[in-house]
């Protein structure tokens, strides 16, 4: 077996193995039965480390690939049942209750969902499309000191039903965090979720019925725009310009449409990366008060600021009660802890935190008093400034790069903070066309047509995650998107 490995990636060797063998059982070339060769013959004859081996195995078996049999080797498993190829979903094939619920959701979310988690990249592909932050500047030996720390402090208490509205001490940290930035909060005032996502779900739950309007800017978020037509809502969709959502075309939407909620991403917008001028934060929030309309205000990565100074929260200019603000430690630390918060007050507050418990009882208590621990003796703050510094080196890195590998027609706007830029394309570029072929070339991105309620608004934009890679790795995947944004106009140019 000769196996394309690649020694000059930033990607491991493990992972590259993996994902051959991978890609040869998903295809049928390796047959349920095979046997793979023996760590030490593969080793051998790919001239890699047989611990590099050991562990690609291992990620195998860990996704029910292969299974190692003691004495006599590793062996390719049959496929799941329902994973079993492209006739899985023929109709017939299960009960017909299966189908109808297929039916009705790929209604709702027609084809896959980009991936959240990084093994599904291809291997020898850097992906800049997901919205992840770098796992590698996680503070992994202090973070597991305080874990060590608090597991050994509160012994069983760590591990019980933690209260549903979150680890009071917690609550009391973000409080601090909060009334910092001039939101005047109590802990009473917060409810701990399972990250924002579930923050949007539970506030949606809560505050919306069935029919009912979300105003948000176009483009948005993915996953809400998902999770609100799964619920039945309708999307009116407000364009954005350089000052945030246009309130002009917002209050327009609300006569029309009526009741609801307004969700929006004021600082560092997804996937735009712009931020709301103070003046439309005040336009927004008196306006929501005269139409009786809740504010509902994602601050998914405010904290991360490369220059400027940051606009006051529509919460703390909204009137008692209007605005629910939503917060998440995902992007400043990593998603993997699933913390976020809302913040509310009024007789909603018990209602949130009611739903909460009603979904979930409670997230984590163990993750909880870690993370309070570490925020509480200064280390996020330390963290928070780290990468504040390395995201805005990478960030010039980047429009350095794009200066010199893209082509002169792609317009950035350099973000002044966040995780995303957002870049036009030349008008003959199509982004998903673009985002298709870009894996060929060594790069993935997101393209803009995920980002709008009606896809086609997006095909002259893609959106790109520069802080996810090493400097080194990030100046890689610039100059391959350079090469496939080339490609493409050049297809493009050979069509007409
Ligand atoms: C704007 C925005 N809101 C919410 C989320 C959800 O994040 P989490 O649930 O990890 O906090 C994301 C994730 O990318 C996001 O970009």
């Amino acid at each position: 077996m000769s196996i394309p490995l690649n020694h000059n990636t930033p990607l491991p060797l493990y992972k590259q193995l993996a994902a051959y063998l991978r890609q040869r059982i998903e295809l049928g070339e390796l047959e349920p039965g095979t046997k793979l060769p023996s760590i030490r013959h593969m080793a051998r004859s790919q001239g890699i480390n047989r611990i590099t081996v050991e562990t690609a195995y291992a990620e195998l078996e860990a996704d029910g690939l292969v299974t190692s049999r003691r004495g006599s080797g590793t062996f390719v498993l049959p496929p799941f049942p329902g994973h079993d190829g492209p006739q899985a979903d023929t109709p017939g094939r299960w009960p017909a209750w299966q189908h109808a619920a297929a039916e009705r959701f790929e209604a709702i979310w027609p084809g896959h969902p980009a991936p959240l988690h990084s093994g599904a990249t291809p291997a020898g592909v850097i992906s800049l499309a997901d919205g992840n932050s770098d796992p590698l500047l996680f503070p992994f030996e202090a973070f597991s000191r305080t874990l060590r720390e608090v597991m050994r402090r509160d012994g069983t208490a760590a591990l019980e039903y933690e209260e549903a509205a979150g680890y009071r001490p917690l609550r009391r940290t973000i409080a601090r965090i909060l009334v910092d930035q001039g939101i005047g909060v109590t802990p009473d005032n917060i409810v701990v979720t399972s990250g924002s996502q579930q923050a949007i779900f539970i506030i949606a739950q809560v505050l919306l019925r069935k029919g009912q309007t979300v105003y948000t800017e176009t483009p948005t978020y993915p996953e809400s725009l998902r999770l609100f037509r799964t619920m039945g809502m309708r999307i009116a969709a407000i364009p954005m310009d350089s000052g945030g959502m246009r309130t002009d075309l917002l209050e327009q939407a609300m006569r029309t449409h009526g009741e609801g909620l307004i969700l929006t991403m004021p600082t560092f917008h997804n996937p735009t990366g712009i931020c709301m001028d103070g003046h439309r934060r005040r336009i927004l929030a008196s306006m929501a008060e005269a139409h009786g309309i809740a504010v509902v205000e994602d601050d998914y990565a405010g904290d991360i600021r490369y220059e400027g100074h940051s606009q006051p929260a529509i919460k703390s200019l909204s009137a008692a009660g209007n605005c629910l603000y939503i917060g998440t430690f995902s992007k400043m630390l990593v998603p993997g802890l699933r913390v976020g918060y809302i913040v509310a007050e009024g007789p909603v507050l018990t209602q949130l935190e009611r739903y909460k418990r009603m979904l979930d009882l409670s997230s984590p208590g163990l993750v909880q008093r870690v993370l309070e621990r570490f925020v509480d003796v200064g280390s996020y703050r330390n963290h928070l400034n780290r990468l504040c510094r390395t995201y805005r080196m990478r960030r010039d890195i980047m429009l350095d790069c794009a200066q010199k590998w893209l082509p002169r027609c792609v317009h950035i706007t350099p973000p002044s903070g966040g995780l995303f830029a957002w870049l036009r394309l030349p008008e003959d570029v199509h982004a998903d066309a673009l985002a298709e072929t870009a894996p060929h070339h060594g790069v993935a991105i997101a393209s803009g047509t995920a980002f709008f309620p009606q896809p086609q608004e997006g095909a002259r934009h893609i959106r790109i995650n520069f802080c996810r890679h090493d400097e080194n790795t990030l100046k890689e995947a610039m100059r391959r998107l350079g090469t496939a944004m080339q490609k493409s106009i050049a297809a493009t140019k050979y069509m007409k």
